[in-house]
């Protein structure tokens, strides 16, 4: 804590060591965060802020202008649930949101790490968030050698026992920020670290190898051809994915399924957009996932139709507007200068 109090990184949503930060900055922080690095979530931060200073003020912004300031930082359907949750704790808690990790937890958008994040930052309860980097930290301090998953109970034990009945926020805001800025995953530099005297991973000489990791299946590939539609504007056919899985919410350009043979040229042209004459550009397009690897071929062609549920035409030069996934950028890119 003493290192906490000197050291901490001095982030918009936090408050002073020692003091409670709001729950609505703590929440919305919270939220952004999840799955996105601090460097990126602090100008939306503040954005989100200043555009809607309370809980009340986000609850009753349109879902639109919510999602348009949330471009950018992926994955709609979080943005969603932001508003979701916002108008929850308006409408079920008179705005107040509920001060304990069970209650938190029954509000759109919010898990386990999430809700202990919460009432602990914002209520002082003494709740414990694990997320991958205070994984890494406890494993390494207590010489954890068991691998993850497997290991993700007991080390979620090992947090709650660390955790302070006093002060419990800043103690998981230390764990993060040591866990971002000296307890690396490569590289921990452990000389510079509070905990170097106890830490039994130092005192192994393992550090650097926790936490270990079942080696993971191998990523299948799975193959896909991508179209790039062009209407007589040189305007773009674009599609929202469906609302739950993989980049829920995104857009994307019109494709076949993405499955494990390769397409036959016969089959592809069910999935087309438009029937016109479609060419396939040299070469492919690779993007890997957390599950698998994808390998998609892209062709173009010229034509158009009225928009359907879910699709726009987008000019190229707006394309930067939408936050599209990177395998789509990939794809634009690999399309866009071929065309
Ligand atoms: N990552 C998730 N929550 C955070 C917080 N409160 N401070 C810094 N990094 C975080």
């Amino acid at each position: 804590m003493a290192w906490y109090d000197g050291q901490h990184r001095k982030l918009p949503w936090r408050a002073p060591p020692g003091e409670l930060a709001a729950p609505y900055h703590v929440w919305l922080s919270e939220i952004m965060l999840q799955q996105t690095v601090v460097k990126t979530v602090i100008p939306y931060y503040q954005h989100f802020l200043q555009r809607w200073p309370s809980v009340e003020a986000l609850a009753a912004a349109e879902l639109d202008q919510v999602l348009h300031a949330w471009q950018g930082l992926g994955y709609y359907a979080r943005a969603r649930n932001l508003h979701k949750c916002a108008q929850v704790v308006v409408a079920e808690h008179g705005g107040a949101f509920p001060d304990t990790e069970a209650g938190l937890l029954a509000l759109p958008g919010i898990g386990p790490y999430t809700a202990a994040a919460i009432a602990a930052i914002a209520f002082g309860q003494a709740a414990s968030p694990v997320d991958g980097n205070i994984e890494r930290v406890v494993a390494r301090l207590h010489g954890v050698t068991a691998a993850l998953p497997g290991a993700k109970g007991e080390l979620r034990r090992l947090a709650a026992g660390l955790t302070p009945k006093l002060r419990a926020g800043d103690h998981a805001q230390a764990l993060m920020d040591l866990g971002a800025t000296i307890c690396l995953p490569r590289a921990p530099q452990c000389e510079r670290c509070p905990l170097h005297r106890t830490c039994q991973g130092r005192q192994q000489g393992i550090a650097a190898d926790l936490p270990r990791r079942l080696a993971k299946a191998p990523r299948p590939t799975r193959y896909g051809v991508a179209f790039c539609l062009f209407d007589e504007a040189g305007r773009l056919l674009l599609r929202r994915r469906p609302e739950r899985g993989l980049l829920g919410g995104m857009m994307e350009v019109p494709s076949t399924p993405w499955r494990e043979a390769i397409w036959q040229r016969q089959e592809v042209e069910a999935f087309a957009p438009l029937a016109t004459r479609w060419r396939s550009l040299p070469g492919t397009v690779s993007h890997t996932f957390t599950h698998f690897h994808l390998e998609m071929t892209v062709q173009t062609g010229a034509g158009s139709r009225p928009a359907m549920g879910g699709e726009i035409w987008q000019a190229p030069v707006a394309l930067a507007d939408l936050a599209l996934p990177t395998v789509i950028k990939k794809v634009l890119r690999h399309g866009l200068t071929a065309f």
